[in-house]
């Protein structure tokens, strides 16, 4: 898979890449201390952003990919072109299984296979795939109709 840098991407990706790194400067995460920020371009260009919410009983933790969904349903605003996703971390983050089945369940539910566009924290390592190359065989609705 090949590794771009930040100059590389176009404006609105690195316009997206800002603002995930800002939003994951809002991460409530006093137990792993990672920051991870994420930033949903819309198909109508509006950025949506979400940072990991960590808690004490630690698997209700809520990913910073996942709040930023459950943000963009709020608002009604379900089509995306991309989603970016940068931490505090010097390797590449890549979302976790779980958001992996959420972004899926986006992707069908608007039927937009979107970029998913992943970051080391200096930006000079970047990795933009499918929502569909991150979750191969996916369980998807669809398999409840036959
Ligand atoms: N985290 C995310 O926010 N997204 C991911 O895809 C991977 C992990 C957060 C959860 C937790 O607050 C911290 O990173 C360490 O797992």
């Amino acid at each position: 898979m090949e590794n771009i840098n930040f100059e590389e991407l176009k404006q609105e990706y690195k316009d997206l890449l800002q603002s995930a790194e800002e939003a994951s400067h809002k991460a409530y995460n006093p137990y792993s201390n990672i920051e991870v920020g994420a930033a949903i371009l819309t198909d109508s260009n509006k950025i949506i952003k979400g940072a990991n919410v960590e808690n004490a009983s630690f698997r209700l933790t809520t990913c910073a990919e996942q709040s930023a969904l459950a943000q963009a349903n709020i608002l009604g605003e379900n089509n995306f072109k991309a989603i970016a996703v940068i931490s505090s971390l010097e390797e590449v983050v890549t979302p976790c299984g779980a958001c992996r089945q959420m972004l899926f369940e986006f992707s069908q539910r608007s039927g937009i296979d979107f970029d998913v566009i992943m970051s080391d924290k200096n930006k000079t390592k970047i990795i933009i795939v499918k929502v569909s190359e991150l979750l191969p065989l996916a369980f998807s609705f669809k398999n409840f109709k036959s």
